[in-house]
């Protein structure tokens, strides 16, 4: 079948951009999450908590740039510092930049356990750096990560994302083709907020495990403070190195991420999102003596782990992100967004309750999601054992009536959602319910 050509000189609407996306990328997406076909836009702008598609309809945006937009679209100061840095040079490789050494120097100050920071350009090359980083310095080979737990888009992430029975622990699932069988002995499971088994899985392969890593919040799962505590301790035991990933967290749950929020300090700690202000931005964080071993004054040692990245400490990233961080300082800035976020949760639930929705509006302090479910989750496997389709429908009735979302999946709420909004969402529920 011939496909009828676009005219270049109209402008184009969804359906033409849509038609193009067919033919020249897979699955016309970015990825994972593509939105249904019959409510799939194309977005073309963004203000504030809004984004509006190609078609000129307005939404309310939830997906918040998976959690990097913690101060909603296009904030001025932020313009106006990428803005003045596009003016100053897009990229310099090969040579430290200002604004790079600047946003280190922030993150040093105000993550706990940053004695130094190693910029990377995204979240994914964070934790794949740290892990490096951690088996150069420890001279063992092996990682334990939890169950359900998304750590990027690298090989070693790509275990057991997606549980739908208990697994085999330590033994995980690639999650993907193309994951060689190998990386399976290298990668070890342990299911999450569960200290016992993973106590048992870390003592006996204590002589190869480089590292332990653990989001502070698992997707809409908040990891029990005895959990972390307990990780800390038995990490110290058995003289493994204990990594928070705070791609999600940091910045969110409090300026200095989940470590601060939680009272526990890690040893490395990867960063991501809010810290390039919505433009790219990476970092691992954490001790200086294991940080080093990314010195290239190193190289040719075993202890040495190279890293390198065309895009590492990009100036855009680092003033996007600087001018974010300037805003998250402001006193009281996290206080209100949960505040918000407890405002939304308790006004859906209420709305869920009065239609006998057997529902719950999961989570806290700007992390949310509807699952259906009696009690909030404590592990992926429960979320993926729940009515997740019923929670897909009701989530494209909520997309249909001009709530961004994404189907299924844990969404976020950022200082520049609006009463207006709540309002609005509160009503798309309500409706939603009434249709289903
Ligand atoms: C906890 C966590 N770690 C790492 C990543 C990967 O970050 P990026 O998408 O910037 O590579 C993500 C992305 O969503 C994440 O949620």
């Amino acid at each position: 079948m011939t496909e009828q050509a676009v005219d270049i000189d109209a402008p184009l609407n969804q359906n033409d951009y849509y038609r193009i996306a067919e033919r020249c990328i897979p699955g016309a997406g970015l990825g994972g999450y593509s939105l249904p076909d019959d409510v799939r836009f194309i977005a073309e702008r963004g203000e504030g908590s809004r984004v509006r598609s190609v078609d000129g309809r307005w939404y309310i945006d939830y997906v918040g740039g998976a959690g990097a937009n913690i101060i909603g679209h296009c904030h001025p100061e932020v313009v106006e510092a990428v803005r003045e840095q596009a003016g100053r040079g897009m990229h310099f490789f090969g040579t430290l930049n200002d604004l790079a050494v600047e946003l280190a120097e922030r993150l040093v100050g105000i993550v706990p356990c940053a004695e130094k920071v190693v910029l990377t350009t995204t979240g994914s090359e964070a934790t794949f750096y740290a892990m490096r980083i951690a088996r150069a310095f420890s001279g063992r080979t092996k990682v334990l990560k939890f169950e359900g737990a998304y750590h990027g888009n690298h090989d070693y992430s790509s275990f057991s994302l997606f549980p739908t029975e208990p697994a085999d622990y330590p033994h995980g699932k690639p999650d993907s083709g193309g994951v060689p069988e190998a990386l399976a002995d290298t990668v070890l499971v342990a299911p999450y907020n569960d200290l016992d088994t993973a106590e048992g899985i870390i003592q006996e392969h204590r002589d190869d495990l480089a590292l332990v890593i653990v989001e502070p919040v698992q997707r809409i799962i908040f990891a029990e403070t005895r959990f972390l505590r307990g990780l800390r301790r038995i990490c110290d035991e058995n003289n493994v190195l204990l990594m928070f990933d705070e791609v999600v967290t940091g910045f969110r749950l409090a300026l200095g991420g989940g470590q601060q929020f939680f009272g526990v300090t890690p040893d490395l700690a990867s960063f991501g999102k809010v810290i390039g202000g919505g433009g790219p931005g990476g970092c691992v964080a954490g001790r200086a003596d294991i940080l080093d071993a990314a010195n290239p004054k190193r190289k040719g040692r075993a202890d040495y782990a190279y890293i390198n990245g065309t895009l590492h400490g990009n100036p855009l990233g680092a003033a996007a992100g600087l001018a974010t961080i300037q805003i998250l300082e402001q006193p009281g800035f996290h206080d209100g967004l949960f505040a918000i976020s407890d405002k939304l949760l308790s006004r859906l639930q209420q709305v869920l309750d009065r239609h006998g929705v057997p529902a719950i509006a999961a989570g806290r302090n700007s992390f949310w999601q509807i699952l259906y479910m009696k009690e909030a989750p404590t592990s992926q496997l429960d979320i993926m054992t729940s009515n997740i389709d019923a929670v897909r429908r009701l989530d494209v009735e909520l997309l249909r009536r001009g709530i961004y979302v994404l189907p299924g999946v844990r969404r976020f709420i950022s200082s520049v959602n609006t009463d207006d909004d709540i309002e609005r969402t509160e009503e798309a529920l309500d409706s939603a319910c009434r249709e289903l």
